[in-house]
């Protein structure tokens, strides 16, 4: 048997923008993850793979080229020089939130990569894996920055430009963020899409939204690598009025992130997709469980916390 895990990742400032070529920073959140678990199966039985979480069980051999599973399945095999159908049942199971902008596509498919090459006997090297998984994010949000795929395969925090390689980042300070879940689902590809039109229709204002994102962008790195919490949070919340802007905040987010900084929050913000999914909000130890209580309030299903930087990334 073999065993895998890949973690959820969440944006701290930069999405949209990023993919527009912009600089984003992100960290991998390793108190959610997917899991992929490998065992052989009976001689011809062929290759299971099943997804209870994303209700898919198929036959790698009846699978059709629009399965991203199925589709990562065969690229793999492929790269690992594995020619015809191996006899294993693949189960991948996923602790994050699908649709909630925090990489759960990426992850379960990081997962279900490196438990393939541990059955191949092959290093998964995180370069490789981050390509790999990139191929089967196209089925997911059709025009992919490449953040999330590399942000979960590298499980460590990156300063992240696309088609650039990442530049592993990880400041000695730490960074104490909580993590609600609004859940209300949105698919990463309905926001991009949206950016995408607002961007197609008016492209001299979203670029200049998209150059005022990587301003923040840079400004938050200094402020990290500076240990500087209060400006760490005031650049999260001018990123967030950046992406109202953008139209990709909502209603039910706008409230939680409210409560968070009434409750005592140095800065929150949307991260992932928008629209839906998580709000991020940065805390000090002293205010966590108030913010916690507040975000619950607000109507957030469940809080979770996370450490950027320092030992714990
Ligand atoms: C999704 O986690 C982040 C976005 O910027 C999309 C992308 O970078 O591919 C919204």
């Amino acid at each position: 048997m073999q065993q895998a895990t890949a973690p959820g990742k969440i944006i701290l400032v930069g999405e949209h923008a990023v993919v527009y070529g912009r600089p984003a920073i992100a960290a991998p959140v390793w108190g959610t993850v997917a899991t992929a678990i490998l065992e052989a199966g009976a001689p011809g039985s062929g290759c299971l793979i099943k997804a209870s979480d994303l209700g898919t069980c198929m036959r790698l051999r009846d699978a059709g080229d629009e399965d991203p599973l199925a589709t990562l399945t065969r690229l793999v095999l492929a790269r690992l020089g594995i020619t015809g159908e191996p006899d294993w049942q693949i189960e991948l199971h996923s602790e994050i939130p699908i649709a909630s902008g925090l990489g759960s596509g990426a992850a379960i498919s990081t997962a279900l990569v490196r438990v393939l090459f541990a059955q191949a006997g092959v290093e998964a090297d995180p370069a490789v894996v981050s390509a790999l998984v990139f191929e089967s994010e196209r089925f997911y949000h059709g025009t992919p920055s490449g953040i999330d795929n590399t942000v979960i395969a590298y499980g460590m925090p990156i300063w992240f430009v696309r088609e650039q390689p990442p530049e592993p980042f990880s400041p000695s300070h730490t960074f104490l963020l909580a993590i609600a879940d609004s859940g209300i689902r949105s698919p990463t590809k309905e926001t991009v899409g949206a950016v995408r039109r607002g961007w197609l229709a008016d492209p001299a204002r979203y670029e200049a939204r998209f150059d005022a994102i990587a301003n923040l962008v840079r400004q938050a790195r200094v402020a990290m690598e500076a240990g500087q919490e209060e400006a760490l949070g005031a650049i999260m919340d001018q990123n967030q009025e950046r992406l109202a802007e953008l139209e990709v905040s909502s209603p039910q987010l706008e409230q939680m992130i409210a409560a968070a900084r009434e409750a005592g929050a140095l800065g929150a913000k949307l991260s992932g997709g928008g629209r839906g999914g998580n709000v991020i909000a940065l805390v000090t130890e002293s205010r966590a469980s108030a913010v916690r209580r507040a975000l619950l309030s607000a109507g957030a299903r469940r809080v979770l916390f996370t450490i950027v930087g320092g030992a714990a990334s």
